[in-house]
Parts: structure tokens; sequence; C-alpha cells
């Protein structure tokens, strides 16, 4: 069955994930940079069996296969993006790298992996559970995953701006004509990114006219929980988690290992909400409400509820965040409230001051390693 990811893409012919890799050697450095947060170093990669689910057209296996491994399988069922990820492996002619134009469920494989990657997909599913568990059974003992998660409170203001998108584009027929007045009215928004490497029309169809965005709602907890009966956190980007135990302290079971985790987790998950800022650890309860009204303002956005119901939910969210978040974040929200409740234009949009660089930590990447039973 097709997911919102697949359906929206087939239907438009399209792979909006396609990135800006002229400076090769930065891009490089950059994911470098985040295989390293993992702990997961190239060298680490060398001589490996290494599977990708759902590279898209591969800008980011174009790196990792440098890394010198054993072999390399992608798994990839868009034809547009098959076709692309094609394209950009045609000069790199080894016999070591395997292409499948399949979705993971169909995938037919009987081996293990060293190591697998799946980036930007498992949030957008509905079937976040199973999928994870197919991966998992995918995993060599001592393999690992390296996954993204992205949830409700760190999607918190691009949900914000899809309901904003909604009412934008609501007449109009023509996906061209959608992607020039989201371009128009939020590239000020966008310009503010410094490290983005995506074109503005891309990250317009991808998150604000695609519906997949209203899936995400994996939690790093939520991750950690459906693995760790046998597979240990191994690291984070971005890095948030401190442990000052002595190693021969340390659990050795691995639902006992990753509790630390998941406790620091909702204590920090407010500092999500917007990348400008970090900000203290509060009570986890505070943390737990804050996502439920995040929830309800996904759940009333895919009801289509009234402007009110809207407005409601985010004047909850902002009592909730008041006490213990900076004052940039607080003053985002005012001007989301009174643009939402003043009638919502282009203009509008595009002249927000505060809201135009509030962000929220969007994708979190979380490596595991998987435990060796045998011994
Ligand atoms: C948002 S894109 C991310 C692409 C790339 N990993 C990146 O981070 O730039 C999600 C990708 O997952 C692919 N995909 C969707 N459903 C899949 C499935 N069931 N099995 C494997 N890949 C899938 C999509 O076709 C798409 O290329």
């Amino acid at each position: 069955m097709m997911n919102e990811y697949l359906s929206f893409y087939e239907k438009y012919k399209i792979s909006p994930v396609v990135q800006n890799i002229d400076d090769f050697k930065q891009h490089v450095r950059r994911r470098t940079n985040l295989y390293r947060q993992l702990g997961v170093s190239p060298i680490t990669f060398k001589d490996k069996d290494v599977l990708e689910i759902g590279p898209g057209g591969g800008y980011n296996a174009l790196v990792t296969y440098t890394y010198e491994l054993k072999t390399y399988t992608l798994v990839e069922p868009n034809t547009t993006g098959y076709n692309e990820l094609k394209n950009n492996f045609k000069d790199i002619n080894n016999n070591n790298i395997f292409i499948f134009n399949d979705m993971l469920e169909d995938f037919k494989v009987t081996k293990q992996y060293d190591i697998i990657i799946c980036e930007g997909l498992i949030p957008g599913l509905s079937s976040k559970d199973s999928f994870i568990n197919v991966i998992k059974s995918l995993l060599k003992p001592n393999g690992i995953f390296i996954m993204t998660t992205s949830d409700q409170v760190s999607v918190f203001f691009e949900i914000v701006r899809k309901y904003m998108a909604n009412i934008l584009i609501e007449n109009i027929e023509e996906i061209d004509k959608k992607v020039e007045i989201l371009v128009d009215s939020f590239s000020s928004h966008l310009k503010t990114l410094k490290g983005m490497t995506r074109s503005h029309s891309d990250w317009c169809l991808d998150n604000l006219i695609g519906d997949a965005i209203l899936e995400h709602t994996l939690t790093i907890n939520h991750a950690i929980e459906l693995l760790k009966s046998d597979c240990y956190v191994l690291g984070s980007s971005p890095d948030l988690f401190t442990n000052y135990s002595w190693y021969k302290e340390l659990p050795t079971d691995t639902v006992e290992y990753n509790k630390i985790f998941q406790e620091q987790f909702l204590k920090k998950w407010h500092s999500f909400i917007d990348y400008r800022f970090i900000q203290k650890d509060r009570e986890s309860s505070k943390n737990t409400e804050l996502a439920e009204y995040c929830l309800a303002l996904i759940s009333a956005i895919k009801n289509s509820d009234k402007k009110k119901n809207i407005l409601d939910i985010l004047e909850k969210i902002q009592t909730n965040l008041k006490a213990d978040i900076e004052e940039g974040t607080i003053l985002s929200m005012d001007e989301i409230i009174e643009v939402i409740s003043s009638g919502i234009t282009p203009e509008k949009i595009k002249n927000m001051k505060f809201f135009s660089s509030a962000f929220g930590r969007g994708q979190s990447y979380i490596s595991f390693a998987k435990e060796n039973s045998a011994l």
C-alpha cells in the first residue's frame, strides 16, 4: 500500500529532495560531521555491507559511498527518485552497488546488514512501528541503525506554516501555481536558514503541499522504546545527551542502558520547538502536556477545524511555554496568533518579523547499536 510520500510523489512525478551539492567537498564534510556525531565515523563504514532505505535521488548516498563500503544496497520505490538515483551513480561503475526500485515492505532479502540508514522517511509513515521492526530484523548482531525522528513539538512551527499554506492555496488547482504562491510567501522565512541545501520550491512541495508532515509524531523516546529490547543508543544529532556514569557502573542490559536517554529527552523536549534557543531542562510533565497540545493542533488541521479551535490550541501552547522559554519564541507565537486572527495573506506572512526565523529542530538523527545476543 502506498504511503503519503509515495502517493504524492508518484502523482506529480517528483522527488522533491534534491540538494545542491556543487561544492561536493563541503557536502562530504557536512555529512561526515553528522555521522561523527552519531558515533559512526567514516572508518566504521569501510568494508561493510550497508543498506539505505528511501535514499531519494541519492545526494547523501554519494557521500556514504566515498567511505569505501564493501557493498551498498539502495531501496527506493519512487520512480522519479529511483531514476535520479541511477543517474547520480551512473559514473560509479563498481560492481558493489545494488539499486532496487522497491518499497522496503516488498524488498525480498534474506541477508543482514552491518549498517542500515533510513533518513527522512519513517516519521512520515502511518505504520512506523512495523516498519522499524522490519528494519531491525535486517540488522546483524553489533550492527548499526541510523534513523531520523521528527515529532509534534519539533515540527510545531512547520505545522503552523502548513496551516497557513492550506489557506493560501485552498482554491488553487495547479501544483505549479501552488508552489509559486508558497515560495513567494515563505521565501523570506527560508532565507534565514543558513545551512539549507534544498531549493525553496522543493521544501514547499514536501512540507507545505504534501501531507506527510502531518504524520510527524515519531519522538526520540518512541524510537528508543521500539528498539530497546536489543539495541543500545549510540549517538544523536543534535547531540543532547550527557552521561557521567563510570563505564563500569553503566547498565549492560539494553532496556536499563537506554533509560537515561529517555528520561533526559522528556526534560529537554521543549528545546525542540525553536532551533534558535537552548532551554534549561524542565519537568517532564510540562513537556508531556506541551506535546499533547501540539498533537491536538495536528488533529485540528487534519479535521479542517474552525479558526477558533486552532487559536485556542495555540494559546494553550503559549501558556504552557511562557515561563520556560526565550522571549523570541513567545513573540513569534504572538505574531502567529495575530496574523491568523486578522486573516492570512502572502504579504503578512512575508513580513513577519519574529516568526520568519522561527523553525523547530524538525528532524533529529539517532543511531543504535544492536547487541550481540550470542555473547
Ligand atoms: C522525504 S524523502 C527523503 C529522501 C532522502 N533519504 C533524504 O533524506 O534526502 C523520503 C524517501 O523515502 C522513500 N520511500 C517512501 N516510502 C518508502 C518505503 N515504503 N520503502 C522505502 N522507501 C520509501 C520516498 O520515495 C522518498 O524518496
